[in-house]
C-alpha cells in the first residue's frame, strides 16, 4: 500500500495542466485551458482544464474528475499505478506502509512471479536476436510469416532453445528461484524415474516462438508458445498455466497494445490468436485482441466495456464453430455492448487476410462486411432451418433468447421488429416468447432497467431540453454552492417572526453571518428535505461531511474520494461556466441573475426556491389525493392550508432576496 503521505504530497505538488499537458494539447482561455477531447474525435475543443481547481472535464463524452481520474481513464491505469505515474513525474518518493506478514507474503510471491515472468521475457528475446539457433530458427520462422522487426520488438516476440533446460538453468544461476520458475509454470519439475529423491528440470516451452501475454497496465503474465515442427501429437500452441499472476479468464491478448486505440476508435475488434493480433497491427489497425482461441468471458468482456461500448467480433472463414460462436456473443449482449460480426472469406482469417491486403483494402472489407449481430444470427440461422418448420421454431427462439439479453428496452424492441421481417413471423409472436423467457428471469432483469433508470436520471436534463427539470436543476445549484462557495463567510439577510413595540408579531428582517455551507443544511434542515437525486444526495452529505471537517477545503482532493459518477458529475458541475462560454449556449435560467447579486442572496434564493417548489409539489400531491378519495378530511385540508401560509412567507422571503 501506498503510505497516505505520499498519496497527499502528490496531490499537493501534482498540477493537473502539467499532466494532462504531455497527452493533450492545451490552449490557455481565459483561466482555464482547453483541447481537443482525448476520449472522443472532435474538431472543436470540448475538453477543458482548469488549474484553480484543479480538475478537468470532457464534455464531448461527460467524463471529468480530478487529476489521478484522468490518468486512470486515459492511461487506464489502477490507482496505485496513476498514483506512481505521478510521484516518478515529480520526484516524489514512493513510500510504502507496512503490511501484515501474511500480506506481505502474498504480494512478496506475486511480485516474485512477475519478476520470474519479466526475466524470461527478456531472455527469450535476447535468444531470438542473439544466438545462432535463435535467428536461424525462430526469426527466421517470423519472418516468414511477414513479422518485421520493428513489430517482433513491439509485441516482445522471442524464442526458447531446443535443449531441455536451457532457460531454467541460466534463470537459476542467476538467481532466480525455482519455486517461482515452477509456479509461473515456465519450468517443469518431475521426479527422476531412477533416483527418487533428485528431481529433473524442464523448460516448458522447449522450442518453441514465444508469445507473451501482458496485462492491461503492460506486465508480462504469462506466454504462449509456437510449435514449429509439425508434430501432430504435440499442441500447435501451448500456454502458460493458471497461476496467481495468470488468469487465462481475465486476460486479453493485446489489450495493453490496443487499449489507446480502443477508446479512441471506440470499437475493439475481437479476434481469436496471436498472429491475427499481431497481423492487425502491423496493418496499422491497433484496436484489436485475441480471445486465445476459447470461448469470451465476463470478465474479458467487462475489460472492453471500459473503453467502449463496440465491439465488431471477426471469425475465420471457414463455417466451422461459426455456429458454436454466436452462443457466446449473448455474453457480450448482456453488458449492454452493440455487437457486429464479421467474416472472411473462405480460407481466410484475420491473419491471412491482412497479411495479403493493404490497410486501405482492410478498412473497406472490414466496412462493408461488418453486420449486426442479431440480424447476422437471424439471417444465418433462417438459412439453415428455410424448410424445416421445427427446425424454425427452435430458430425463433434462439433469437429471442440473444435479444432477450440486452438490457435497453428501446434497443430490444427494434430488434424484433427486425427479426420478424427477417425470419418472416409476426412481431407478435417474438414479443410473447420474449415475455415467457423475460418472466424466467424476471429478477435479474429488474435489477438491471433499475440501474439504467439511475443513470438516465442524472443525464436527464442533457437530454430532455425543452422539459426542464426544475428540482433536478436547483438541487444541481445547491451542490454546486457548497462546492465553490461551501467554506466562505457570507451575510444572509432573512425575515423571522419578531415582537414589534406593541407586543405582536409580525415580520421582521435580521441579518446573520455564517458559512454558506452551514446555511444550506440548517435551512434544509429546517424543512426536512432531502435531495432527490442519488447522486446529489450522496454528494450533499459528503460534501457537508468533508467542509465540517477539514480546515481548508480542496476540491480536487475531494473529488478523489468519490466514485466516478458523482466525480464526472461534480467536475461538469464546477465547469459548467465554462462550457456555456464554449458553446455559446445560453442557460435557461430559472431566476433572474445579475453580476451584482452576493454570493449570500444567490444561496438564499436557490434554498428559497427548492423550499417553494417542494412545497408546491407537496401540496399538489396532497390535492390530488383528496380529490380522487373525494374526501374532505380536516387534517388533510388543514395540512394545505398550513403548507399555503408557509408558501406565502417563503415567497415575502423571496422577494426580499430578489429585491
Ligand atoms: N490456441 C491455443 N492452443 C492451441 C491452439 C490454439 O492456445 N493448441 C489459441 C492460440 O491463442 C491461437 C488461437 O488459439 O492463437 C487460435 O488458434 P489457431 O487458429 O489454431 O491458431 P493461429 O493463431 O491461426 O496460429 P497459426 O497461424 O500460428 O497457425
Ligand atoms: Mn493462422
Amino acid at each position: 500500500m501506498i503510505s497516505k503521505s505520499t498519496i497527499d504530497k502528490v496531490y499537493e505538488t501534482a498540477r493537473v495542466e502539467e499532466v494532462i499537458g504531455d497527452f493533450v494539447q492545451l490552449k490557455k482561455s481565459g483561466s482555464n485551458f482547453k483541447g481537443l477531447s482525448p476520449f472522443s474525435d472532435e474538431r472543436t475543443p470540448s475538453f477543458m482544464v482548469s488549474p484553480v481547481k484543479q480538475i478537468w472535464k470532457d464534455f464531448s463524452s461527460g467524463k471529468g474528475g480530478n487529476i489521478v481520474a484522468f490518468l486512470m481513464e486515459h492511461e487506464h491505469f489502477t490507482y496505485p499505478e496513476a498514483i506512481k505515474y505521478l510521484a516518478k513525474k515529480y520526484n516524489i518518493e514512493v513510500e510504502e506502509t507496512e503490511r501484515t506478514d501474511e500480506e506481505k507474503a502474498v504480494a512478496d510471491e506475486r511480485e516474485s512471479m512477475y519478476l520470474v515472468s519479466e526475466y524470461a521475457n527478456k531472455y527469450f528475446q535476447e535468444t531470438l536476436y542473439d544466438t545462432e539457433p535463435g535467428k536461424a530458427i525462430g526469426l527466421t520462422y517470423f519472418k516468414e510469416r511477414g513479422f518485421t522487426d520493428e513489430t517482433i520488438k513491439k509485441f516482445s516476440l522471442g524464442y526458447c532453445l531446443d535443449q531441455w533446460d536451457g532457460f531454467t538453468s541460466t534463470a537459476l544461476d542467476k538467481g532466480y528461484q525455482l519455486n517461482y520458475l515452477q509456479k509461473t509454470g515456465l519450468t517443469i519439475v518431475k521426479e527422476d524415474n531412477f533416483d527418487a529423491s533428485k528431481t529433473k528440470k524442464f523448460d516448458r516451452f522447449k522450442g518453441r516462438v514465444m508469445f507473451p501475454i501482458h496485462s492491461m497496465s503492460g506486465r508480462v503474465l504469462g506466454f504462449g508458445g509456437r510449435i514449429l515442427t509439425n508434430d501432430k501429437k504435440a499442441a500447435k500452441y501451448l500456454n502458460s498455466p493458471e497461476s496467481d499472476i495468470y488468469h487465462k479468464s481475465k486476460v486479453l491478448y493485446g489489450i495493453y497494445y490496443a487499449k489507446q486505440a480502443i477508446a479512441k476508435e471506440d470499437n475493439c475488434y475481437l479476434v481469436e490468436g496471436y498472429t491475427d493480433v499481431i497481423q492487425f497491427n502491423q496493418r496499422g489497425i491497433e484496436n484489436v485482441v485475441a480471445s486465445s482461441g476459447t470461448a469470451l468471458t465476463p470478465e474479458q468482456i467487462r475489460l472492453i466495456n471500459r473503453l467502449t461500448k463496440n465491439i465488431t467480433v471477426l471469425f475465420d472463414g471457414d463455417a466451422a464453430g461459426l455456429r458454436a460462436s454466436l452462443r457466446g456473443i449473448d455474453l457480450i449482449l448482456e453488458q449492454g455492448m452493440n455487437v457486429k460480426v464479421c467474416t472472411f472469406p473462405e480460407g481466410e482469417d484475420p491473419d491471412s487476410f491482412s497479411k495479403n491486403n493493404s490497410y486501405d483494402e482492410i478498412v473497406e472489407y472490414l466496412k462493408h462486411n461488418s453486420k449486426d449481430f442479431i440480424q447476422f444470427k437471424a439471417s444465418i440461422l433462417m438459412q439453415e432451418a428455410s424448410d424445416d418448420p421445427i427446425k424454425r421454431a427452435d430458430t425463433v427462439r434462439d433469437i429471442v433468447n440473444s435479444i432477450a439479453k440486452i438490457p435497453d428496452r428501446i434497443k430490444k424492441e427494434i430488434y424484433i421488429q427486425e427479426c420478424a421481417r427477417i425470419m418472416k413471423v409476426s412481431e407478435a409472436v417474438l414479443f410473447n416468447t420474449l415475455a415467457q423467457i423475460g418472466k424466467k428471469d424476471q429478477s435479474d432483469q429488474f435489477k438491471k432497467t433499475r440501474q439504467d433508470r439511475k443513470v438516465l436520471e442524472v443525464v436527464k436534463p442533457e437530454l430532455v431540453e425543452e422539459k426542464v427539470d426544475v428540482q433536478y436543476i436547483l438541487e444541481r445549484k445547491i451542490i454546486e454552492s457548497l462546492l465553490l462557495y461551501g467554506e466562505k463567510e457570507e451575510k444572509f439577510e432573512d425575515l423571522v417572526l419578531k415582537e414589534n413595540d406593541e407586543g405582536d408579531l409580525e415580520l421582521a428582517p435580521e441579518s446573520s453571518q455564517i458559512k454558506v455551507y452551514e446555511k444550506i443544511y440548517l435551512d434544509l434542515q429546517e424543512d426536512e428535505i432531502e435531495l432527490a437525486n442519488d447522486t446529489f444526495r450522496n454528494v450533499y452529505y459528503k460534501l457537508i461531511e468533508a467542509l465540517n471537517q477539514k480546515d481548508s477545503f480542496e476540491v480536487s482532493t475531494f473529488i478523489a474520494d468519490l466514485d466516478q459518477e458523482m466525480a464526472n458529475e461534480i467536475s461538469s458541475i464546477l465547469m459548467e461556466e465554462e462550457r456555456y462560454s464554449l458553446d455559446n449556449w445560453e442557460s435557461k435560467d430559472i431566476y433572474p441573475k445579475s453580476k451584482e447579486t452576493t454570493i449570500g442572496q444567490l444561496v438564499s434564493e436557490t434554498i428559497l426556491t427548492l423550499r417553494c417548489f417542494l412545497i408546491k409539489k407537496r401540496m399538489e400531491a396532497l390535492q390530488k389525493n383528496t380529490e380522487d378519495n373525494n374526501d374532505d378530511n380536516r387534517e388533510t385540508l388543514e395540512e394545505i392550508v398550513n403548507y399555503l401560509q408557509l408558501n406565502m412567507l417563503l415567497n415575502k422571503k423571496l422577494n426580499r432576496v430578489l429585491s
